[in-house]
């Protein structure tokens, strides 16, 4: 029997179902380096399937059998493709199952960073509701706005879905390469990473995690933006400089951020944004829901079991790894 490491975010069903076929070994935090116990599960591991594990050159030198890396997320900036790539280790994501969930929780953050739903929730709840309520806790409209989203993948455009056909707004995006199907679907305007932050309400960064967009959003991207943006990040905490964000934030140079990830994870509780009213902070929910938890884990499953019996998973990033070992 082949062994298997799960780790934190694979469903339990999924996990009985992998414990049929495999000898599976799970570990539910990231301290993998320093555990022995994980170690030496990685020493003898085919496979390892799970969320955000820091896959290394270090770790590799301790996964002389691993053949596959099944990542239960659509990002992989946690695995060094290159390293996996050079020792014919296959690296999967999850792409698809989970676009309309995070499309969904980035519609969510923004209403609720535009109307304010959570400062006027604990505002409730600590009794200060004693009169109607005054212009200084009002919010924005989100309906009939413009949204700038910068990334045009998939999720970027369930939001231009959202935002064109529920909430009526004007679509411009910035991408590499232009989407036909979405400017004729949902009216989007293809524009210049400037003019799409200089014309936007709502700046909705959804690219993934690479060094070309590492920090794209910084100081000079904040300056450009209209004094009453508001910011969202659904998609990687690196690719902001946070120093600016808070800098734009507190200077007024922008309205209020609506943030799902950071640069650190699980954020500092002394970052001095969580420290803002007009930041809505959230822990990375963007996947998060039951549903999706075992649509994605299915989906790795499936990616591994195909891996370990030799074949192309449907979801591979590295091909030249498949190739290399198996034509
Ligand atoms: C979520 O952030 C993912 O990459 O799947």
């Amino acid at each position: 029997m082949k062994k298997v490491i799960a780790y934190t975010r694979v469903s339990k069903s999924v996990r009985e179902q992998l414990k049929k076929k495999y000898e599976v070994t799970y570990f539910e935090n990231y301290e993998y380096i320093n555990d022995p116990e994980f170690l030496k599960a990685l020493k003898e591991a085919s496979g390892i399937i799970g969320l955000e594990l820091k896959v290394t050159e270090e770790l590799l030198n301790y996964a002389p059998n691993l053949e596959i890396v099944s990542n239960v997320s659509v990002g992989y900036d946690n695995l060094d493709i290159n390293a996996m790539t050079k020792r014919n280790i296959m690296a999967t994501n999850t792409p698809g199952v989970l676009t309309n969930t995070v499309a969904d929780a980035v519609f969510g953050i923004m209403l609720a960073t535009a109307r304010r739903i959570p400062e006027l929730n604990t505002f409730v709840k600590n009794g200060n509701w004693k009169e109607y309520l005054q212009l200084e806790h009002f919010g924005t409209d989100v309906h009939n706005k413009t949204i700038g989203i910068i990334g045009m993948g998939s999720i970027g455009e369930a939001i231009a879905k959202r935002s064109h056909f529920g909430f009526d707004m004007n679509v411009l995006y910035h991408n590499r390469s232009r989407k036909e199907h979405v400017e004729k679907v949902y009216n989007a305007t293809y524009c210049s990473l400037n003019e799409l932050l200089e014309q936007s309400d709502f700046v909705c960064l959804m690219v993934p995690s690479t060094p070309e967009t590492e920090r794209m959003i910084g100081e000079n991207e904040f300056k450009r933006m209209k004094q009453s943006a508001i910011f969202i990040n659904g998609s990687r905490g690196k690719n902001v400089d946070e120093k600016a964000l808070y800098q734009a934030l507190i200077n007024n140079e922008i309205l209020a951020a609506g943030l799902d990830v950071f640069e650190k994870e699980p954020v500092n509780p002394d970052n001095p944004l969580l420290k803002l009213d007009n930041v809505i902070a959230l822990p990375h929910i963007g996947a998060a829901t039951r549903e999706n938890e075992l649509a994605m884990s299915m989906l790795a499953a499936k990616n591994l079991e195909m891996g370990l019996l030799g074949k192309c998973p449907p979801n591979i990033i590295n091909r030249e790894a498949y190739y290399d070992d198996h034509n």
